[in-house]
């Protein structure tokens, strides 16, 4: 059986370097590695609805930041099927009929879930007075696992690049496969996540050192900032508190700037930008031993960040000149998720033995059946 991809991204804001780093940029060296036989890449619109049910055109206007980015990151619709996700409907149909095998009790316990549960829903053990001030949990929001299960099944996608925090995902994905194959019969495909190779990358940090980028941080950097965006960030970044002067020893762990060039960086951009150094651990070496200033190393981090960037700049450029074009991409993309879905759906009908014109061992049973009756 064929290796497939599917993965993708809320349209909620443009993408940042923790996507690039935590999934994009593996899903091109995957897409250009030509060891998969499919690759498809969502917009995950209808899930971003499940928690921006007062901001709907947030979701709308962001669909096409996305796809710019897909597109300038280096996707290419030749070789990866880019559509969004509510213009495939059988992936709703899929939903419905997974809720019935998962439990109210399996999804509270879901991490993500949880967390949201403990910020704005009904605190366990708590008296529904307590809770009066809290807005409540979408019963959208509280399935999205399971619905998040339908748009990697629907695909029988093998592989699910994402970061971490779509693990808990994927185990409830297994689960659901595991527990519909079990009543129906072999069908649906157990999928596996495929995490970043690399701890830096698994959890970019923000620029401000906080644990995630995050856009109501504002201590992100998008893959469509400018230069000199990129420069400026770069420069305000957060580094080791304790490290004032430049004789003074400094901590690597914990110091963003290092962490993004755990990263980035790679053996030949210190022959180009730092050609004193050979290598990342020598210059963390430096910086420990005292003598290096922070400045030098974000000059370093600033030219790799640029030179990763110029490329999907320039692409973006392109394609932003094409936003019909690109519309184009997403509908014939999603016309042959569609197709895929469908015919998944056909097949998930049929062990559910819910195909009941299809069914001539039904019909004519109870043709029979009432036959001999009437007798
Ligand atoms: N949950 C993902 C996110 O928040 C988006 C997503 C929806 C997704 N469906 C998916 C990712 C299926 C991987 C596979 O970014």
């Amino acid at each position: 059986m064929g290796k497939i991809i599917l993965t993708g991204d809320r349209p909620t804001g443009r993408l940042h370097l923790g996507h690039y780093v935590g999934s994009l940029r593996r899903r091109v060296e995957l897409q250009n590695s030509g060891e998969f036989d499919r690759i498809f890449i969502m917009i995950a619109d209808a899930q971003a609805l499940t928690d921006n049910a007062d901001n709907p055109e947030k979701v709308r206007q962001n669909i096409i930041e996305v796809a710019l980015d897909y597109l300038s990151a280096g996707l290419d619709p030749e070789r990866a099927t880019l559509f969004i996700q509510s213009q495939v409907p059988e992936l709703c149909e899929l939903a419905f009929y997974y809720m019935n095998l998962v439990t109210v009790q399996r999804l509270q316990r879901n991490p993500t879930v949880k967390a949201e549960i403990t910020l704005r829903g009904f605190a366990e053990g708590a008296v529904e007075g307590d809770t009066a001030q809290r807005p409540g949990i979408p019963v959208g929001f509280f399935t999205y696992p399971i619905s998040q299960a339908s748009d990697i099944t629907a695909f029988k996608a093998t592989t699910v690049p994402a970061g971490e925090d779509q693990e808990p995902m994927i185990e409830q994905t297994r689960e659901i496969v595991h527990k519909f194959n079990a009543v129906y019969g072999p069908t649906l495909v157990e999928p596996e996540i495929l995490l970043p190779d690399n701890v830096a990358c698994m959890r970019l940090p923000g620029t401000d050192g906080k644990a995630k980028m995050s856009k109501s941080l504002g201590n992100c950097i998008y893959l469509s900032d400018t230069a000199e965006e990129v420069r400026k960030k770069v420069m305000g970044m957060y580094t080791d508190p304790d490290h004032l002067r430049v004789e003074d020893p400094g901590k690597v762990e914990g110091n963003t700037v290092f962490t993004y060039l755990d990263a980035f960086c790679r053996e030949e951009h210190f022959a180009k930008y730092l050609p004193d150094y050979a290598s990342l651990d020598e210059l963390k070496e430096h910086y420990r031993r005292g003598g290096l200033g922070d400045v030098k190393v974000k000059r370093l981090l600033i030219a790799v960040l640029n030179e990763t960037l110029e490329p999907i700049r320039a692409r973006r450029k392109e394609y932003e000149g094409r936003i019909g074009e690109v519309y184009e991409i997403l509908r014939k993309g999603s016309e042959t998720a569609r197709a895929t879905a469908a015919e998944t759906l056909r097949e998930v009908r049929r062990a559910m033995k819910i195909d009941y014109f299809e069914d001539r061992e039904l019909i004519e049973e109870q043709a029979r059946h009432y036959a001999r009756k009437a007798e």
